[in-house]
């Protein structure tokens, strides 16, 4: 898998890109990752149509056309994204668009607690964009609060809970990557014989599957979403949906959340 990172600030010394530089060694043997700068763009003007574009800035949507999957360094300035953050989206939303479509994960750390958060809800609102049209990872949403003590003298991340956070999210954006391609491999044996199939894996959906495996139903679900986002107005309406690897898991987490009522 090839993701390309963007730094999201042309200041010299940024803790986003740091911490852009220590996902690009720690996760270096699940993917191939790329840095990219954006301090060499110039600031966005419109031009006309037929006006060829700065070769930094087709050169930055060469790559994020031959990446995978970009990862956004965002620092947030003045409860906001920094302008040459801006700027270089607005060159790659007018007469260019590599961002149509392409998966996207942002991360980000600032100097106080909320960890860019503000810039974090401003970016993926541009991301959504008519010109842009980004396929932006929801949740996940990384947030590094008190930069300056987050990092140790060789630029890893000093927490733990941190570090296994981050994992987490970056392992849902490589998901969406794999589902968004189609390459996702849940094992499922599509010339078998099955007593019943489910379409839709919904509250109701979920339960005829599930009713119907108990009574020994050799059972398929079918679930049009992508992985991750799987659950339809069920999830939204804040129900229990989920999906997982680990049974034992899942049902410690449902009983623990209903606790002290006891459901099977
Ligand atoms: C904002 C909101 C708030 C709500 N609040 C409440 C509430 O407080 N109390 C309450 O009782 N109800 C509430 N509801 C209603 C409740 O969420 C729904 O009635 C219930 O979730 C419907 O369940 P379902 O399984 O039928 O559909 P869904 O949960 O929508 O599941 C349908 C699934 O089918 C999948 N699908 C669709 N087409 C295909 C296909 N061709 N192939 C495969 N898969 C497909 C979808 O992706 C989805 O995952 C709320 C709904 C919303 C949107
Ligand atoms: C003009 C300006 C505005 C800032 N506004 C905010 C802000 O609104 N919220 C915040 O958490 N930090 C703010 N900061 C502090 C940044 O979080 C801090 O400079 C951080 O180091 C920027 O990220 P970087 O190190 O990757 O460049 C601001 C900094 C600057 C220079």
């Amino acid at each position: 898998m090839k993701l390309l990172e963007i730094v999201g600030t042309n200041a010299d010394k940024s803790y986003n890109r740091e911490l852009l530089q220590y996902m690009q060694h720690h996760f270096q043997r699940n993917a191939t990752i790329d840095l990219s700068e954006i301090g060499q763009l110039p600031l966005f003007k419109e031009q006309p149509q037929d006006c060829s574009l700065p070769e930094s800035v087709q050169k930055l949507a060469n790559q994020i056309s031959g990446a995978d999957g970009v990862i956004i360094g965002v620092p947030e300035y003045d409860h906001s994204i920094p302008a040459a953050l801006k700027s270089m989206i607005e060159w790659l939303s007018c007469t260019i668009h590599p961002f149509a479509g392409k998966p996207i994960m942002i991360v980000g750390t600032s100097l106080g607690i909320q960890g860019t958060s503000r810039a974090q809800d401003e970016i993926r609102r541009i991301l959504n964009a008519p010109g842009v049209g980004a396929t932006v990872l929801p949740g996940n949403e990384f947030m590094l609060s008190f930069a300056p003590k987050a990092f140790d003298q060789s630029g890893d991340l000093v927490d733990r809970h941190t570090i296994s956070f981050l994992e987490s999210c970056f392992k849902h954006f490589q998901q969406l990557i794999e589902s968004q391609k189609g390459h996702l491999a849940l094992n499922v044996d599509w010339n078998a014989n099955y007593d019943v199939v489910v379409l839709g894996f919904g509250g109701a959906g979920a339960s005829a599957a599930r009713f119907a495996a108990d009574k020994g139903a050799k059972t398929l679900i079918v679930e049009a979403a992508p992985f991750g986002r799987e659950g339809g107005n069920t999830r939204y309406s804040a129900q229990h949906v989920v999906m997982g690897e680990n049974l034992a898991d899942l049902t410690d987490y449902y009983h623990n959340l209903n606790r002290p009522f006891v459901t099977p």
